[in-house]
């Protein structure tokens, strides 16, 4: 059973984002191989970026930092639902993933980008900065129109847009199985 955290990709009010953050919830339900939960940083207070050190060095000053690297903790895998903004990721969800590093060393995600472009500029900004994070980011990605995948305000998924998803979620899958034994691994060296 791999545990998954759904990351919503932005904090702007009435925005699209929670609807395919519950689309991909529902998706993932009836999956036996998985238990997803909804890790939204906009729960976590976080202000602009407040710590001194960086983040890889894990010297972490304030509550709101720790409570979400200890969250994030919790997970072997993510799927960012991301919106384009500007031609990349929200400002707000970077901010929030500077705060943070080694909770996501040796683990796997995936990417659910959409936008006007289907927002395939962000999810390639997306995979830049989760690299620097040794985070594996499968191939496969679910991308979504705001104009063909949304009706009346209303997301309402084509069948052709929300295909890949299948073969996303397969690969987080066996990547994220596959990797728990590299941070056992891992672990272990640090403790030796
Ligand atoms: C600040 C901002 C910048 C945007 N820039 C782009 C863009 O560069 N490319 C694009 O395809 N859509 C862009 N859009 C359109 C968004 O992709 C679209 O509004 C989408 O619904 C945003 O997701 P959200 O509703 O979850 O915030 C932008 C929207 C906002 C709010």
């Amino acid at each position: 059973m791999l545990n998954i955290a759904i990351i919503p990709g932005t904090s702007r009010p009435q925005a699209l984002n929670p609807q395919i953050v519950a689309w991909v919830e529902q998706q993932l339900a009836g999956n036996d191989d998985v238990r997803a939960e909804v890790v939204d940083f906009g729960s976590f207070d976080l202000p602009l970026l407040d710590e001194v050190v960086p983040a890889g060095a894990k010297m972490y000053t304030n509550e709101h930092t720790k409570a979400w690297g200890a969250k994030l903790e919790e997970f072997d895998a993510f799927i960012f639902v991301t919106p384009e903004y500007n031609h990349s990721i929200s400002g707000s969800l970077k901010n929030a993933l500077d705060f943070v590093a080694t909770e996501f060393n040796h683990k796997v995600a995936g990417i659910v980008n959409y936008g006007a472009d289907k927002g395939v500029r962000a999810a390639e900004h997306l995979r830049h900065i989760l690299a620097n994070y040794k985070l594996a980011v499968v191939r496969d990605q679910t991308s979504f129109s705001i104009f063909t995948d949304v009706a009346d305000g209303q997301f309402a998924p084509t069948e052709v847009s929300a295909a890949p998803f299948a073969s996303m979620v397969a690969d987080i899958v066996a990547w994220g199985e596959a990797l728990k034994s590299v941070r056992e691994t891992a672990a272990e060296e640090q403790a030796a």
